[in-house]
């Protein structure tokens, strides 16, 4: 059977880019033929620190996003990742099985850890780990995600091959990326060589599913570009694309919004002033996302009803996780007396 595995961080609100890079073919992928998890994954979020009183909120906030997309918790297992322990207890062994060396390799936690290495969270450095562990305990076949998490992916089928290879079985699957769409990669709104994420300290670098209307046309009135109009081809190469990332950023963001090419999105605009396209892109993404942030926030004054979503979530899990987790610490010969 083909299962999906996904998760997310509830380290602050939902991005655009979580949106268009992930949650969206989330949405789509129900109604294909897969079993689907997604997993609100708080024990990630805390390798960095939260404050414990706003925690629960952003879990709800980012559970409200992900079932305003359009994610079905009758058809989708839609859960947080602390509520099943065998994600942690996975994550171990892997820890034993992983190798410091492909934790150093790692650009993600370079990036976190920036300067102050020494002083970052040893969750942060086996953050892959866990994230191999996530899915793995469900033998997830395929994992839609954001080009960012591409490493982290090829770590995750290093960990299962190796696990296999050391016990001598045939257990773990070799899990398949899905990475794909017009927006694998967006880019804050500030400075395009930056991707765009929750936990950049200026929220005008971002858009948020929860921003209304007025919000959205202002942080695209001010998104930085460049003196020239609006591009009248695709980027050839990667030269010409770091050349004017802002401006090829905002056609991107306007493509996957529209389901068009980045050459329909040239063909149409190529030549206008950045101007009248951010006109434009303000009217796509707030018809995209007007009704998304309305149901969100109806979602959030019913604090319960996501509660309970979660608590079902973990439980169709659980399910699933356990039997799995038995078998592997038959395979490691952990006694269960
Ligand atoms: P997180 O919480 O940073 O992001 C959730 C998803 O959104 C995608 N994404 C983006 N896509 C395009 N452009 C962007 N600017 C952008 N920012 C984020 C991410 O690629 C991701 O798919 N480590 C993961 C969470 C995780 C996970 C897992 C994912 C934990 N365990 C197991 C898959 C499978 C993370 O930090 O995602």
């Amino acid at each position: 059977m083909k299962r999906i595995f996904s998760g997310i961080q509830p380290s602050g609100g939902v991005t655009l880019g979580n949106y268009l890079g992930a949650i969206r073919n989330w949405a789509k992928l129900q109604q294909e033929d897969y079993h689907c998890l997604y997993c609100m994954v708080d024990l990630h979020a805390i390798t960095v620190f939260q404050d414990p009183k706003a925690l629960p909120q952003q879990t709800r906030e980012v559970t409200a996003a992900l079932l305003a997309a359009g994610i079905d918790p009758k058809t989708s297992i839609v859960f947080n990742q602390s509520a099943v322990a065998e994600h942690a207890q996975l994550a171990w062994i892997f820890n034993c099985v992983a190798r410091v060396g492909w934790m150093n390799r790692m650009t993600q936690f370079k990036e976190k850890a920036g300067k102050h290495r020494e002083n970052a969270s040893l969750g942060l450095y086996a953050y892959p780990a866990l994230m191999a562990a996530d899915i793995l305990i469900y033998k997830a076949t395929h994992v839609p995600v954001g080009d960012d998490q591409k490493q982290h992916l090829e770590l995750t089928r290093d960990v299962a091959q190796k696990f296999n290879s050391d016990y001598g079985v045939d257990y773990f699957p070799l899990t398949e990326p899905l990475i794909y769409g017009a927006a694998t990669r967006v880019m804050s709104l500030r400075d395009g060589s930056k991707k765009m994420s929750k936990s950049d300290p200026s929220d005008m670098s971002r858009i948020n599913l929860i921003d209304d209307a007025d919000t959205i046309a202002g942080k695209i009135r001010k998104a930085k570009t460049d003196p020239e109009p609006v591009p009248v081809a695709p980027p050839a190469s990667d030269e010409e694309r770091a050349a004017r990332p802002e401006a090829y950023n905002l056609m991107g963001i306007y493509a996957a919004l529209t389901d068009k090419s980045l050459a329909e999105v040239a063909d149409e605009f190529g030549g206008a002033p950045f101007s009248a396209f951010k006109g434009a892109l303000t009217d796509v993404a707030v018809a995209v996302m007007g009704p998304i942030t309305a149901e969100m926030r109806r979602l959030m004054d019913h604090p319960d009803e996501i509660d309970a979503i979660l608590r079902r979530g973990a439980e169709d899990a659980r399910e699933i996780a356990a039997p799995i987790l038995r078998e592997v610490y038959d395979i490691v010969g952990l006694l269960r007396p």
